[in-house]
């Protein structure tokens, strides 16, 4: 079975947690994680999204803060409606949509985003179906 190949674009202010997660173990797994920093999640737009999978990723997640969290009022919340919008548009180019999640987090929930990510990859399944 091939490796999945995803990227994770995190907010800056949950970069720590990122961070602590690249240290733990998810460099050593099988599937390569490419962490991507944005300033706040509002950045990530659908494009932002496509990109990563015109480049070869099999899956994206997207970690905002949570809820009242946001350092840029509610850039957590444009990031879930992008999410929702490029969920659409991977479907029109037959891509599962459970490809792309968005999550919000803390930046001392390193735990919890190690499991999203597991549970994840677990998801998409095999490369390239
Ligand atoms: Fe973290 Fe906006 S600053 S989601």
């Amino acid at each position: 079975m091939t490796e999945n190949r995803v990227v994770v674009f995190v907010c800056n202010w949950c970069y720590p947690m990122a961070q602590d997660i690249k240290s733990i173990n998810l460099t050593n797994s099988k599937n390569p994680i490419n962490l991507i920093r944005v300033m706040c999640s509002g950045r990530i737009t659908p494009a932002f999204i496509i990109e990563a999978f015109v480049q070869g990723a099999d899956g994206v997640i997207g970690i905002g803060c949570p809820e009242g969290a946001c350092h840029y009022v509610n850039g957590n919340e444009t990031a879930e409606k992008n999410f929702l919008k490029a969920k659409d548009i991977l479907y029109i180019l037959g891509i599962k949509p459970n490809r792309i999640k968005f999550e919000r987090l803390s930046s001392n929930e390193s735990e919890k985003l190690e499991k999203i990510i597991g549970a994840f990859v677990k998801n998409i399944g095999t490369r390239n179906l």
